[in-house]
């Protein structure tokens, strides 16, 4: 088990979500009230480790926090520790600075790192606990696509945030009997889309693991004409792909874990459909509004709990480690499976059953 944990560090990493505070604030105070450890919370995630940034974190300091967006750490989803970018002259060259985080970690007189962090951070997180590294990962994403665990804090908030969004993009459509097309955020998967189309009553759903044919498409909106229903609501996740196509990448961010950032298929297939179809098409992209706004109450719940087990790990030297949800109870997993592969949406899922049997489309 190794020496007892007297100090901790804490941080975010990677893309933000909601719920980033409410881990803090719990493993804060966990920390404190359990355990009378002291704790550190590390600024903007591995880069805040790189460059040795630190405060120190009293009870106090996380009050009225559980319930705002962000975090109050900063966080990078451009910083890995094994492939830092160094610019010289025209060229960046990048290089591996990962014994900095040695460094920092003991001159920080750290016992253990908790890292609030998605399947990037955690991957980052997994190399340094084989280096030796006292790491445990808590899963966070809006995409939930991290194997692990059922389900990751940020998601039910960015579902929300989407549902509304598309609620709202009804009236219009209705009233102008246009195909109104919202993209939505998930990366690789197509959680974010399936839930919230499927909470919104979308007309059709389309995400990475179901492939779509163009004229599929165009056929349910024209079916749907010919019923008298004048409009179409469909909902597209940032990640999903024609038959025998690929993603559609808005850009390259060289110096990221993930270079590949996804985005642009809704005006892609908006155009597409009004070229077909000859039905006035219009397209929101809601983007990083999903990531943004106060977590719900579910969100707030589990990044609680998920913060306050980690601590628990911690403390009983449980490292190389992640907390997951599977069912009703919090559990320690292994990184090294935690990152074994991305969670996805399987194509035959009790819920894209579901969409169907209610006259759901997916494109295929
Ligand atoms: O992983 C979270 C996420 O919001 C994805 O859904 C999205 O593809 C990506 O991050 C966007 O990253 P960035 O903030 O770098 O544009």
């Amino acid at each position: 088990m190794g020496k007892r944990v007297r100090r901790i560090g804490v941080m975010t990493s990677g893309g933000d979500c909601p719920g980033l505070n409410g881990v803090i604030r719990a493993v804060t105070r966990t920390a404190i009230h359990d355990y009378d450890m002291e704790v550190v919370g590390v600024k903007d995630g591995y880069l805040g480790m790189l460059e040795g940034r630190f405060v120190k974190l009293r009870s106090r300091d996380v009050a009225g926090i559980l319930t705002c967006g962000g975090t109050i750490l900063g966080t990078t989803n451009k910083a890995d520790p094994f492939r830092c970018a160094v610019v010289r002259g025209a060229k960046t060259a990048f290089e591996n600075h990962s014994r900095d985080i040695f460094k920092n970690f003991n001159a920080m007189k750290l016992d253990a790192l908790l890292c609030a962090g998605g399947d990037g951070s955690l991957r980052i997180s997994h190399e340094l606990f084989k280096m030796g590294l006292r790491v445990i990962g808590i899963p966070k994403t809006i995409d939930n696509d991290i194997e692990a665990t059922d389900v990751t804090f940020g998601f039910d908030s960015a579902v929300q945030t989407a549902a509304a969004a598309i609620d709202a993009i009804h009236t219009t459509a209705q009233s102008h009997h246009r195909v109104m097309i919202v993209e939505v955020m998930g990366r690789y998967a197509g959680w974010i889309a399936l839930h919230s189309g499927l909470a919104s009553g979308g007309d059709i759903i389309l995400i990475p693991e179901i492939p779509f044919d163009i004229n599929m498409i165009c056929d349910k909106v024209k079916e749907r004409h010919r019923r008298g229903k004048r409009f179409s609501i469909i909902v597209v996740a940032e990640g999903a792909k024609p038959i025998g196509g690929g993603v559609t990448v808005r850009q390259i961010v060289k110096d990221s874990p993930d270079q590949i950032r996804l985005g642009g298929i809704g005006n892609k297939i908006g155009c597409q459909i009004e070229n077909l179809t000859g039905i006035e098409t219009r397209v929101a992209v809601l983007g990083h509004l999903l990531r943004g706004g106060s977590p719900t109450a579910f969100d707030r719940v589990l990044a609680t709990r998920f913060g306050c087990e980690a601590v628990r790990l911690a403390a009983t030297g449980k490292f190389g480690y992640t907390v997951a949800l599977k069912g009703q109870r919090i559990v320690p997993v292994e990184l090294k499976r935690a990152i074994a592969r991305l969670r996805l949406v399987k194509k035959d899922s009790p819920l894209v059953r579901i969409a169907r049997s209610l006259g759901t489309a997916f494109g295929d």
